[in-house]
């Protein structure tokens, strides 16, 4: 069978799963003040609809520990009442939580549509040069992460870099990358603040 008439089967290509299991982590409890935060927002909804708040859980284990891990989510499940298989769907489909250990600064280049016309790629490959690690690895330092992301609601903006999912660097020029990097690199979180006011341009 193929998806078209001049494209060849190829079971190796098609058949294959490129999903990964989440690796078991530390054994994981929340800290006391993110238990109390999320048995604040718990009372939020209705006793019989504790998964509602599976997306606040999930920030917070990451707040907690950078990524998610397997441990955790069969603590978010035990806390929510769902099975590990569900928390681990809903966490795997959004892309702003991480699967695996991430640097301290996560810098994320938009790739779709706009942002690609707008030059993203090559924001990408400067971030890459800046960095000296190709989209998805993290330094050595583990200072930084670059990871490609899909639209982030800002395509009037594009490029649109965001860093640690929170701080956005909008009309981003290959030429920004390294005053960005090197900014970061000196100030800490800190630089992330505001900085797309510095960036944006009219
Ligand atoms: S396409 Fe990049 S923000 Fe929408």
């Amino acid at each position: 069978m193929s998806f078209h008439p001049l494209m060849l089967y190829d079971p190796e290509r098609f058949q294959r799963s490129e999903r990964r299991l989440l690796e078991e982590g530390e054994p994981f409890t929340f800290a006391p003040e993110r238990r109390a935060a999320l048995d604040e927002l718990l009372t939020k909804y209705p006793p019989d609809r504790k998964r509602s708040a599976i997306l606040a859980a999930l920030y917070l284990v990451q707040e907690q520990q950078g990524y998610l891990t397997a441990n955790a989510v069969r603590h978010v499940g035990g806390i929510l009442e769902m099975t590990p298989a569900e928390v681990e769907d809903v966490a795997t489909y959004y892309v702003m939580f991480f699967k695996e250990k991430v640097g301290k600064h996560v810098v994320q280049v938009c790739r779709t549509l706009s942002c690609a016309l707008a030059g993203a790629e090559r924001v990408t490959e400067a971030l890459s040069h800046t960095l000296g690690i190709a989209p998805g690895e993290t330094d050595p330092s583990g200072m930084f992460t670059l990871l490609e992301f899909e639209c982030l609601g800002a395509c009037d903006r594009a490029p649109v870099v965001m860093v640690n999912n929170e701080d956005w660097h909008e009309r981003v020029r290959p030429e920004d990358c390294g005053r960005l990097v090197e900014d970061i690199r000196a100030r800490g979180p800190a630089a992330s603040s505001g900085c797309h006011l510095r960036i944006e341009r009219p």
